[in-house]
């Protein structure tokens, strides 16, 4: 660069990531769809393996966490923490190199798992050449991340990237020390763990990929996006630092609540319950802070969809971290546990939360990345939003009420103490929910297609633009 030349953010990863995101964000729930069609008629799995159900549902989730959700999160970090830091990336090189890295895993995901491949380990199906290559790009994407806040021009490290700082190192250590084993051939591996201890190792792993890969990671997001798109600070940034500490800090410690009643010692599962009820308390701090970020700018929420995006997404997160603490009861897990009230809270977490608070950020980003006022069509992000909403609806309110009765109908006894019902009876009264989720799922789907369109849209009419980084203040 010489003295006539202005210093510029590198964005074209940044680019990339976004449109990837949108892109894997119609696979991923496409392949919902499917396995949601297939539940209600299973015949759709024409006889192919590679269709079965137990094939596809990894796909979804690895398609929509991994490459949905990780696109996302890759795009906004490269943009927050250079925003946040005033600074280029650190080593350009590797961020690039954690794009085409990410692209293969997921390919490679998308390869292996129709074709059987699995590991066996629910979000962590991937066989061990690919968990090799996890590890590698994520390490690459931990220090072109750390390395950009070390070569901050600013003193100060906004809170965002503490969120987006934990999310990597917790996803870094869960997903190494998760998915050690013994190779036996290039697809095939065994558990380094054995039995109870593998079981609280899965769930130590996996509740912390819902904690970090897809609750604190947005909501660096939120932390950004939020008052950018509202035009107004985060209403407390001092509750912002406690909810920080307090949410990684409890996080951790509440995997065994998805082991209730199961080999696991008594006392795990009942110290994995209360500090999941402790977790809503900073749970619904960070929401109410994201909420009332809007105070003063309320009005903005009636013409401005993008913001309706994010604070919607806030509130299915505060329904969210309500329901989970209440499940992880071990009486409520009782009746909630195997049933598809669990499906329900899932993707009241991961359609309402993940899925707007995503949206929501690309829609902030793409117009800005390619050098235009706004998206091609705001008329376009409005339908979108209602689709998404009354899909989101559609999907969790036939699954709550699915779940309860299944867990009802199961504990049934007659005065004989023999069952009421047969499992087939609960099946057969679950078949119009399992309708009602596709349907669902297709507005879910549809908005996203809309998205696709309106994004390429955008950026074909425009063209990538550089961004000046600011001159260091004196
Ligand atoms: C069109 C949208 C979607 C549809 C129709 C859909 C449908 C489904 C279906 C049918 C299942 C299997 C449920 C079962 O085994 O009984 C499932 C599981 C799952 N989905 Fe989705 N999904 C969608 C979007 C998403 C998104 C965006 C995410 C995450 C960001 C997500 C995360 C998950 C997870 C984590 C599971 C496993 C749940 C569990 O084990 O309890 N889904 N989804
Ligand atoms: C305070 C926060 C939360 C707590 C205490 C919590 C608690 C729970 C509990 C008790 C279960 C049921 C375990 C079982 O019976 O097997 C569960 C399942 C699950 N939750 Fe949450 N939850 C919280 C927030 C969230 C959020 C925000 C998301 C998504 C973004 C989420 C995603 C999931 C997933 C994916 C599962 C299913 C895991 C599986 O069996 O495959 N949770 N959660």
């Amino acid at each position: 660069m010489n003295a006539t030349q202005q210093a510029v953010y590198d964005d074209t990863v940044v680019r990339q990531f976004s449109i990837m995101t949108v892109v894997w964000g119609v696979v991923g729930m496409l392949v919902g769809v499917i396995v949601a069609s297939q539940l209600a008629w299973p015949e759709l799995n024409f006889g192919i393996p590679f269709l079965s159900y137990g094939r596809l549902r990894p796909l979804h989730t690895n398609a929509v966490i991994f490459a949905f959700g990780g696109c996302a999160l890759f795009a906004t970090s490269y943009y927050v923490v250079q925003r946040t830091c005033h600074t280029a990336l650190f080593a350009p090189a590797l961020a690039k190199f954690t794009f085409w890295g990410w692209q293969l895993i997921i390919v490679l995901a998308a390869v292996t798992l129709p074709l059987g491949y699995t590991s066996g380990k629910e979000y962590a199906e991937l066989e061990w050449p690919i968990d090799i290559l996890i590890a590698v790009v994520w390490v690459a994407y931990a220090i072109v991340f750390f390395g950009t806040v070390g070569i901050r021009k600013v003193k100060h490290i906004y809170v965002a990237n503490w969120f987006y700082g934990a999310f990597i190192i917790a996803v870094a250590l869960l997903h190494i020390v998760n998915s050690a084993a013994m190779p036996a051939g290039l697809l095939k591996s065994y558990s380094a763990y054995a039995g109870a201890q593998d079981a609280m190792i899965q769930w130590w792993y996996g509740h912390n990929a819902v904690g970090f890969f897809l609750t604190a990671g947005f909501l660096g997001m939120m932390y950004y996006f939020i008052p950018k798109q509202a035009g107004r600070p985060v209403y407390s940034y001092r509750l912002s630092i406690v909810h920080f500490w307090a949410l990684i800090f409890t996080y951790m410690w509440a995997g065994p609540h998805h082991l209730h009643y199961t080999a696991l010692p008594d006392w795990t599962q009942s110290l994995g319950m209360v500090f999941s009820l402790v977790l809503l308390a900073p749970s619904w701090g960070g929401m109410i802070n994201g909420i009332m970020t809007l105070s003063g700018a309320w009005h903005k929420l009636r013409d401005d969809p993008i913001l309706r995006f994010l604070i919607v997404s806030l509130s299915f997160y505060g329904m969210s971290t309500f329901e989970g603490p209440m499940m992880s009861i071990k009486t409520v897990n009782a009746l909630s546990h195997y049933t598809d009230w669990t499906v329900g809270h899932v993707h009241s977490g991961a359609l309402g939360w993940v899925g707007l608070v995503s949206m929501g950020s690309i829609y902030f980003l793409v117009p800005r990345l390619f050098g235009q006022k706004q998206m091609a069509s705001v008329k376009a992000i409005e339908v979108h939003f209602w689709l998404a909403t009354i899909g989101i609806v559609l999907y969790i309110a036939a699954m709550w009420i699915a779940g309860v009765m299944q867990g009802l109908m199961w504990r049934a006894i007659n005065p004989d103490g023999t069952l009421t019902y047969t499992f087939v009876e609960s099946v057969k009264a679950t078949y119009p929910f399992y309708v009602i989720r596709v349907l669902g799922g297709v507005l879910y789907l549809g908005g996203m297609l809309i998205m696709l369109w309106n994004v390429l849209k955008t950026a074909t009419a425009g063209q990538a633009q550089a961004a000046v980084i600011p001159a260091p203040a004196h």
